[in-house]
């Protein structure tokens, strides 16, 4: 350990009375596994496949770094990869009734306006001067519920929402509506679905359509048992790596290793919080599978049942730092809740491309305590759209987060 690190911690036990109950520390545990086994991360094979962050296309950063302790300048390149498809839906098609299957319940308050007469199959293209579409689809999975907004096109008489519940299956109508939302009881979590949302004018002659706006997720892909969605590297309680899982990781400064991309966007992240004044490091990055085994089951062993540990340690398997795209800022445990530093962060990280994972409040959806300090990297777009609406990964993607 640096001696800055080891006077950041210091200073934190002396402020906070001492550091003999830090019982969800994460720190003291990883520090001495580190130094017990020195080669272990640095011998791991460095192959994977697609590591889907979705950046902006081709991009290439440079950056470098300077530490009184090392000077690093770190070239990468990225590519988008999406490994989601998505299916046109079908050119505009009659609607008679609004469809309900058996398992789904459209449940808006909203008044529908289908018309039993409609068989209307003109579609208003581009050329058209009078061309409807929705500006944003916007779809969330709770528990019981899962939400559908749009932004409103011009002249539209209402709007066609239609489901899509595996990538060989066909659209469905669930929903007519005038509104711009509705909530769709029974659609199911963890399920490969996609929705559409169609505008349409009602005439004296039937319903003419205009642009279909489809939700680019969320079919959930897996790739070499990684599994994917909407192109995000997705690894939670439900959702683990295989065993021989071993990503391409770069030397991240600290003894830690971390994603090429990733590191790229915490230097980024590491400059800003330094002109704000404050000094940020990486105090656990990627961790393979054994290392997490030790940590997890010592975690097991000073708590006494595994019910203890797993709200804090995640099983071997089952690590976001397996991914090499999760960082531990500065200080992995409780203390760190609250200090400057989690404060910038929970305000900040999302500008360079992270998310503070497993937020306060949303445990029981996470499946982990408040961690203020585990950084996710999902690039910039991802992050923003996440930090805005304030939604974890599971919410937004309608995903659970439980061991089977
Ligand atoms: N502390 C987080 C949940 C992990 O062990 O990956
Ligand atoms: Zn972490």
């Amino acid at each position: 350990m640096k001696a800055k690190h080891l006077a950041a911690l210091l200073l934190s036990c002396l402020m906070l009375g001492g550091c003999g109950n830090t019982d969800s520390s994460d720190t003291v545990l990883h520090t001495s596994i580190q130094t017990e086994h020195p080669q272990t991360i640095r011998s791991e094979t460095i192959t994977v496949p697609p590591v889907t962050t979705t950046l902006p296309p081709t991009e290439t950063t440079t950056i470098t770094t300077t530490t009184p302790e090392e000077t690093t300048t770190t070239t990468t390149t990225t590519e988008e990869t999406t490994t989601t498809t998505t299916t046109a839906p079908p050119e505009t098609t009659a609607t008679t009734t609004t469809t309900t299957s058996a398992t789904t319940t459209t449940t808006t308050t909203t008044t529908t306006t289908t018309t039993a007469s409609s068989s209307v199959t003109e579609k208003v293209t581009a050329s058209n001067p009078a061309a409807m579409a929705v500006s944003t689809l916007f779809v969330s999975t709770f528990e019981n519920s899962t939400y559908i907004s749009w932004g409103a096109a011009a002249n539209a008489d209402g709007y066609s929402v239609l489901l899509k519940r595996s990538s060989d299956a066909e659209w469905e109508e669930v929903a007519d509506t005038s509104e711009l939302s509705v909530s769709l009881a029974g659609v199911g979590r963890n399920k490969s679905y996609s929705f559409c949302v169609r505008p349409y004018r009602a005439g004296s002659d039937g319903k003419t359509y205009g642009e279909d706006k489809t939700s680019s997720f969320p079919y959930l892909t897996t790739v070499n048992g990684v599994t994917y969605v909407d192109g995000l590297l997705l690894i939670n309680k439900t959702y683990g790596v295989p065993s021989n899982y071993a990503p391409s990781v770069v030397a991240a400064g600290n003894g830690q290793y971390c994603e090429a991309n990733t590191l790229a966007a915490f230097n980024e992240m590491k400059q800003a919080a330094l002109a704000d004044g404050l000094s940020i490091w990486i105090c656990s990055g990627y961790r393979s599978i054994s290392s997490q085994y030790t940590i997890y089951w010592n975690y097991v062993r000073r708590d006494g049942s595994q019910w203890s540990a797993d709200r804090y340690s995640a099983r071997p398997g089952f690590s976001e730092h397996h991914s090499g795209l999760a960082l531990d800022i500065n200080q992995a445990s409780r203390y760190f809740n609250g200090s400057p530093v989690a404060q910038w962060l929970e305000k900040n990280c999302w500008k360079y491309g992270f998310i503070i994972r497993y937020p306060q409040g949303k445990e029981s959806i996470t499946g982990y305590n408040y961690e203020s300090w585990h950084c996710r990297y999902v690039g910039k777009d991802k992050a923003k759209l996440f930090h805005e609406n304030g939604l974890t990964l599971e919410e937004y993607y309608g995903l659970t987060s439980v061991y089977s």
